[in-house]
């Protein structure tokens, strides 16, 4: 299906480190640097990050998978996720599978419009100010265009003024300007925030008012991004649980979510474990991302879910996701960190609205993962291999140690630290260290 190298990588999960390593610049014609890049073997080294932050004094590494089964508009694709997390990307790769039977992912993105504020204080007359800005909206317009050529020659640049006024806040009335700027493919933050600096003579001459803070807002509710799939229920049963059964327990779980915002802040948490994943991957600003995400969960006045899922005629699941998502491929760290270049390259991505369409369809992936886990056999058993893994390497189990011991506390159901020192020490010493996964992982779909 669709272009490039598939995404369905049968196996892949029960492949040693070096054996997956191995399949994936195969299936995705990787250069070895780009390889040694993704494996961390090369990459970001402290030189680099010097060059990136204040007072820096190394690296932090996180864990890089890949989502496998993607289809995205028809396309397949190979999604890198930079997380710490257990069962999350096996829950993305699972549900992308689960999408395919229905035909993947269609996504939209918005053309990419970041708003960009500036707050005029100390007015006499605000309502006469805003008129002032709003009759010369196009020579504002200009000024801010000839800031950034660059992004003006790729088509992209200022678009629109907006002047709102805020009439009761703490310190009484003031003017707030929205600078409405297309970053093209960037997420665009510097370029916004340096046209609005540089506009603010020309907005305190018109206004008489004192130009006060100058920043991009993170809600980037006019650059939105959607996913869509249908899920045959029948795809939906396993074990026990039949398709109609789980299809109904992922509606009921969403009408949760959608109902109460205890509910919904977890739910969309679910979501942001995948679209967070692939932001930090590709070296975006997850910050903003997440910002974006939950103030636009709470644009109607009380914060709710960010996707939706319903039973269609069909009898198919069908579900959506809209949300804010402002990525770039070009900017920030995105060119400048290795690993980043190498996870963009890895998805074939051509612009920033591809990715947001492949990061929104990797969030609704991840949502259905834990309500299905959630309607059905809890969340705990998919977790509770790796997390044992995790408990045995904190208590000292090395090599093939790792995973006998971590066998034995799922088997036991006491995945605790003591037990697994009681353990180890039952088995004596611990035999040599290897570096592969030995046998097909615990909690494996
Ligand atoms: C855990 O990281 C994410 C979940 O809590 C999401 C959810 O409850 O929907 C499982």
């Amino acid at each position: 299906m669709g272009s490039g190298p598939t995404s369905r990588l049968s196996g892949f999960y029960n492949l040693s480190l070096s054996e997956r390593q191995a399949r994936l610049a195969e299936a995705a014609a990787l250069e070895a640097d780009l390889l040694a890049t993704l494996a961390g073997t090369a990459g970001l080294g402290p030189a680099q990050a010097d060059h990136m932050i204040e007072n820096a004094i190394g690296v932090f590494g996180l864990p890089l998978g890949v989502a496998l089964n993607f289809v995205v508009n028809g396309r397949e694709v190979l999604v890198p996720m930079a997380i710490e997390e257990p069962s999350v990307v096996a829950g993305a790769s699972f549900m992308a599978k689960l999408a395919r039977a229905g035909g993947g992912f269609t996504a939209q993105a918005d053309e990419p419009q970041m708003i960009g504020q500036m707050q005029v204080l100390g007015l006499t007359d605000p309502e006469a100010a805003r008129g002032a800005l709003l009759r010369e909206k196009a020579e504002i317009l200009a000024e801010a265009d000839a800031v950034d050529p660059v992004i003006t020659g790729l088509g992209g640049g200022a678009r629109d003024l907006e002047v709102r006024l805020l009439s009761e806040t703490p310190i009484g009335p003031m003017l707030i300007v929205h600078l409405i700027y297309d970053t093209r493919d960037a997420m665009g933050a510097n370029a916004v925030n340096t046209a609005l600096e540089r506009l603010t003579p020309h907005i305190e001459r018109l206004t008489g008012g004192r130009v006060h803070l100058r920043i991009l807002s993170n809600l980037a509710d006019r650059r939105l991004a959607r996913a869509a799939c249908r899920i045959p229920a029948a795809a939906l049963a396993f074990d026990k649980f039949g398709g109609e059964e789980v299809r109904e327990g992922v509606i009921a779980a969403w009408a949760f979510a959608a109902a109460d915002p205890y509910r919904a802040a977890t739910h969309n948490k679910g979501i942001m474990n995948g679209v967070d994943a692939v932001v930090i991957a590709t070296g975006n600003d997850w910050r903003a991302v997440e910002a974006g995400a939950h103030a636009f969960a709470a644009r109607g006045g009380r914060y709710t879910s960010l996707s939706r899922w319903w039973a269609a005629e069909d009898g198919a699941l069908h579900g959506e996701l809209e949300m804010p998502m402002a990525v770039g491929v070009i900017g920030g760290a995105t060119r400048v960190h290795p690993a980043a270049r190498a996870c963009l390259r890895l998805m074939g991505v051509q612009s920033a609205r591809q990715l947001a369409e492949i990061i929104v369809s990797v969030g609704l992936a991840q949502n259905l993962a834990a309500l299905r886990a959630l309607a059905t056999e809890g969340i705990q058993r998919g977790h509770m291999g790796l997390h044992a893994r995790q408990v045995a390497i904190a208590a000292g189990a090395q090599g093939e140690l790792i995973e006998r011991l971590a066998r034995r506390l799922v088997d036991e159901g006491t995945v605790r630290i003591d037990r697994a020192q009681a353990l180890l020490r039952e088995w004596g010493p611990a035999p040599k260290a290897s570096t592969g996964r030995e046998k097909p992982g615990l909690g494996e779909r």
